[in-house]
């Protein structure tokens, strides 16, 4: 009997370790893409993060590329198993297949505190925002708010930069796009209701790419109270307003709020209250370092490139001699802005403010000969065709005429990402880093106050140390 039992018990063991063995080789993907997954959990965390933090992060992506594979490589980063898709057609392939193959993905962190995500909101909702956005931040739209983005550039370089010897620029670029997307975002421009949003917002945007522990003390524990603290004051401001459209002591264009207030969807269904707060906070941090990001690069290089700093300066030039006193920017004005417009792009190329994104395998696919098992996460990076010599010849030269005529060949460059999920504040990036550049160069020539400054990736790209500059008045 007893020897019945231990016969059954080792038929038992075998059974299930042959179903066990079989189900692993059955799921077994069958050829993952060449490349190495690193530590356990961190994987290959740190020399990504590293290479960035040593101003590289191209680095990380092409000693890979060069190793494995120009197409796709494997790796792991925060703790999930990852594709790195290359070049154009890595792009081509994830930009098409948005909600078919892959969806959007962000790091734990973000999701707690980023309210856009499909993930935090349910996805319905974030599908119907995604499709309202464009509505709000198209150029049709924004074409209105030229002129107080004009008033606020002025109220913001008299404030910050004129009868100054020496400023430190990307705090104040920061202090720009904030007090924008303040005004036009919820109508606060008052510079002290501006400043209580902004020691919050700073905790929140460096909290939000962090190692989410949520407990006092850590970065992340303060980004969660912060955006709790600025949610609160946004549903405060959408009621208020609710009570002064009603009374019409507000305007329905006046902002963005306003727009997603009187805006419903196919349906005829509002938006709630907490909702809005939610998507304002979503397109503050969307919008907050990436811009100013960018306007400090554009500082930077015009400082290194006098001959391209002479170009900006004459067309703007050519711009402000057409304004009568107080007459602000308009839309025609922008247009004829091509050649800074070009300047602005190749900064873009060259220090794009995101890396790049992740999205996640929504099941088993094939890629280029590789298979990519459902759950993987994938990363496209701006700079695999950014400063890819095969994409842009001599890519590290500064060449704004890249962008003359048909420009870049399709999915090459793309700071703004692309296909469905493409950055909905590219139009409103593009004004505000046009109106910034106008009044730099319309008011003063500049020289880094530190010739080589070190550039840190962190996630957007900074000089180390802010980019000190000696400002040189037209005027003096
Ligand atoms: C130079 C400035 C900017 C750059 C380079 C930039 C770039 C990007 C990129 C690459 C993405 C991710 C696309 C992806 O997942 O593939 C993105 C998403 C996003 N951006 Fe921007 N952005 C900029 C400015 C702005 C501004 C000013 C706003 C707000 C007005 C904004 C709002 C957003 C939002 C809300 C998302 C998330 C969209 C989603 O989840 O579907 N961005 N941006």
């Amino acid at each position: 009997m007893e020897f019945f039992f231990v016969s059954l018990l080792t038929l038992f063991v075998l059974c299930v370790s042959l179903s066990l063995h079989f189900l692993f080789f059955k799921n077994k993907p069958g050829n993952l893409p060449p490349g190495k997954t690193g530590w356990p959990f961190v994987g290959e965390s740190l020399e990504f993060l590293s290479a960035g933090w040593k101003g590289h992060p191209e680095k990380f992506i092409f000693d890979r590329m060069a190793k494995y594979s120009s197409h796709v490589f494997r790796t792991s980063l925060l703790g999930e198993k990852a594709a790195v898709f290359c070049g154009a057609a890595g792009n081509k392939f994830l930009f098409s297949n948005e909600n078919k193959l892959v969806q959007a993905w962000w790091p734990d962190s973000v999701n707690k505190v980023f309210p856009s995500s499909t993930q935090t909101s349910s996805k319905e909702e974030a599908i119907k925002m995604r499709k309202m956005l464009p509505n709000f931040l198209k150029p049709e739209a924004l074409q209105r708010y030229i002129g107080i983005m004009d008033t606020i550039a002025q109220r913001h370089f008299a404030a910050g930069w004129e009868n100054k010897e020496e400023i430190v620029v990307f705090p104040l670029a920061k202090r720009y796009t904030f007090w924008l997307a303040c005004r036009l975002f919820v109508s606060v421009e008052d510079p002290d209701h501006v400043a209580r949003f902004a020691d919050p917002f700073n905790l929140l945007a460096s909290g939000l790419i962090s190692i989410p522990i949520d407990l006092p003390g850590t970065p992340f524990h303060r980004a969660i109270k912060a955006s709790n603290f600025i949610r609160k004051e946004l549903v405060a401001i959408i009621k208020q307003r609710k009570i002064d459209l009603a009374e019409g002591r507000a305007s329905p264009t006046q902002d963005i709020l306003s727009h997603m207030l009187l805006t419903s969807d196919e349906n005829g269904k509002f938006m709630q209250e907490l909702d809005i707060a939610d998507k304002i906070l979503g397109l503050l941090i969307g919008g907050h370092d990436t811009a100013s990001s960018a306007c400090t690069f554009i500082v930077k290089y015009l400082a290194e490139l006098p001959e391209v700093y002479e170009g900006v300066y004459k067309e703007q030039m050519e711009i402000a001699k057409t304004k009568g006193p107080g007459e602000l920017l308009n839309w025609d004005d922008i247009q004829k802005m091509k050649y800074s417009w070009n300047v602005a792009c190749e900064v873009l190329r060259l220090a794009p403010p995101l890396q790049g994104a992740f999205r996640e395998a929504l099941t088993d696919f094939m890629y280029n000969g590789f298979s990519i098992p459902k759950g993987w996460k994938i990363y496209w990076s701006a700079n695999s065709t950014h400063k890819n010599p095969e994409v842009f010849a001599e890519p590290m030269k500064f060449d704004p005429s890249r962008f003359e005529g048909a420009g870049p060949a399709p999915y090459t460059f793309v700071p703004f990402g692309g296909g469905p999920r493409m950055c909905p504040g590219k139009e409103y990036a593009r004004l505000e880093i046009l109106v910034f550049m106008h009044h730099l160069v319309k008011r003063f020539k500049w020289e880094k106050m530190i010739p080589d400054e070190k550039i840190v990736v962190d996630p957007m790209p900074i000089p180390a140390q802010g980019l000190p500059v000696r400002l040189y008045s037209h005027k003096a």
